[in-house]
């Protein structure tokens, strides 16, 4: 992190919101990093934030083992704002009172404004939309401390100290529900804070190129090209950091889409001239997965075998520090919690799938940052907009897209399959529309009948979700000509298949992917 940048610090009490308030920050022109709510008063003075963001969790804060932050967090003479959770904690530190509320609030209320003056200003008025998410209620303020709104269920729905430029918040202005959140956000740092902004993917850009120079010395930097958006966008950015100290590997696991390899060779080779060896290692990753039929196995025996081929492939290359990943927030907390591994969704290969004792140190520019918020770093670097574009793959592959054991004629069909849906979404000018779009191969088998004879073959489900980072999901209404069509050209194409379903389901409750 550049000193001399702006920077908004964002303390993580565990909220499934955690990142979006860092992520909106940012949008509002800022620089903002989310840190452990525990991080240490020192390490927090130096860092120099401008201000200073609590965010929301699921806890109590009477719970015996409640998240709390350093005990010097208010002596620092910073700006702060605790939203939800990040309210009660200011409450509870400085000699309010909060109590289990008679009345859990979830979802949608209206809150009324009392002073516009600074944190709500232009926001005048009765019955502004907010999201709640809360079971605790503030029902004694701190002394110092004054309301700025109420709602009915929360008659302390958000409280100032003017002096020490502390606020709290009962909703969630991080959330698009809350209609005026950005605003109140807009303020928080603009006016409270006296943020100057400017930040954008630019200055990102700027930041990461000199941190990684001044990481890497004269080490080199082996990379992880899978041919996707992120590891695409990331060889490109170390490459103007490093130049040719960035040794790409592009490792073909066997469990990629159709074409995958050869288009990221010829891209990352003849346009950009990047040092990139290729290595096939089909065999050995389908003889680790020969069997496994657990999707949390699958993910550590393809995530190890990765590792194990950049180990040996670095070892060639000699004087190697570092690997780089593509990871994206959404890969790393879906894989850790902020206390440890116990809410894990999935581990993601490139972040809970590594080895303990990995010889090579980490370089993963992109571990704050959400989808969209790549394709921006990656445009601005000037990667064709078709890369960019691309809908995400998972680093596992087609191995989380067959469902149970993996062969490589199931391998073969999901392939085939993944193609045809692939071609007719773009066919039908709808894939820029949707966040990803695949097949799975379900290890069931169904009678059908081909020309007058009986079928007994296997199952593709197709699934097409909209989505704005990946986090949450809609399934898409793709039209049914559509699918009619997919469907007829699947099982008259991929021999052993007869029969085609399409899957209806948002995430949560359900994950984008099936495994
Ligand atoms: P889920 O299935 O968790 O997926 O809703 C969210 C997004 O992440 C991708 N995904 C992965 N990416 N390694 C990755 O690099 C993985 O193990 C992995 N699993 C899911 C998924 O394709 C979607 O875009």
């Amino acid at each position: 992190m550049i000193q001399s940048r702006e920077l908004i610090l964002v303390l993580d009490f565990g909220s499934q919101y955690s990142q979006l308030i860092a992520r909106r920050v940012r949008e509002l022109g800022v620089y903002s990093e989310l840190h452990p709510f525990n991080l240490p008063a020192g390490k927090i003075r130096s860092m120099n934030p401008k201000g200073i963001i609590l965010s929301g969790g699921p806890a109590s804060v009477y719970d015996r083992d409640a998240p709390l932050p350093a005990a010097e967090l208010f002596e620092l003479g910073m700006p702060i704002l605790g939203i939800c959770y990040g309210l009660q904690v200011i409450a509870h530190r400085l000699g309010g009172r909060v109590d289990p509320s008679a009345k859990r609030e979830y979802g949608a209320a209206t809150v009324s404004i009392d002073d516009a003056s600074d944190l709500f200003r232009g926001i005048e008025g009765d019955r502004t939309p907010v999201w709640m998410s809360h079971g605790d209620a503030l029902v004694k303020m701190p002394a110092g401390f004054e309301r700025i709104a109420h709602s009915p269920s929360s008659p302390i729905c958000a409280i100032r100290n003017k002096e020490r430029q502390i606020f709290g918040v009962q909703f969630h202005p991080e959330v698009a529900h809350t209609a005026r959140g950005k605003e109140i956000l807009r303020n928080f740092l603009y006016s409270v804070c006296g943020c100057q902004g400017g930040w954008n993917a630019g200055s990102f850009v700027e930041d990461k190129t000199g941190e990684i120079r001044a990481e890497v010395g004269i080490q080199n930097v082996i990379c992880a090209l899978s041919g996707g958006v992120d590891s695409s966008v990331l060889a490109v950015l170390l490459h103007r950091a490093i130049k040719d100290q960035l040794r790409c590997i592009h490792i073909n696991n066997g469990l990629m889409r159709k074409g995958e390899s050869d288009s990221v060779l010829q891209l990352h080779r003849e346009r950009y001239h990047f040092n990139v060896a290729y290595v096939d290692a089909t065999e050995t990753f389908l003889a680790g997965l020969q069997g496994i039929t657990d999707p949390e196995q699958k993910r550590k025996i393809i995530g190890r075998t990765f590792i194990e081929i950049f180990e040996q492939e670095a070892r060639k290359i000699g004087n190697v520090g570092y690997l780089a990943q593509g990871t994206l927030y959404p890969d790393v907390i879906e894989s850790t919690s902020f206390r440890g591994p116990s809410h894990t969704i999935k581990s993601h290969h490139n972040v809970g799938g590594l080895p303990e004792t990995m010889h090579l140190k980490l370089i993963e520019p992109f571990r704050e940052l959400f989808k969209d918020e790549v394709r921006e770093v990656g445009r601005l670097l000037g990667l064709p907009a078709e890369l960019i574009g691309r809908h995400p793959f998972p680093g596992p592959g087609l191995a989380v897209r067959v469902i149970g054991s993996i062969g490589p004629e199931k391998l073969q069909i999901v392939r085939a399959a993944d193609q045809v849906f692939e071609e007719e979404i773009r066919k039908a000018g709808l894939y820029d529309s949707l966040w990803q779009a695949l097949a799975v191969l379900l290890p069931v088998h169904t009678v059908g009948v081909m020309g007058d004879q009986r079928t007994y073959d296997q199952v593709v489900a197709l699934r097409a979700v909209t989505s704005l980072d990946g986090m949450t999901a809609d399934w898409a209404q793709l039209p049914p000509g559509l699918l009619a069509t997919v469907s007829t050209r699947i099982v008259n194409e991929v021999r052993g298949v007869n029969r085609v379903v399409y899957d209806i389901s948002s995430k949560p409750p359900s994950t984008i992917e099936w495994e």
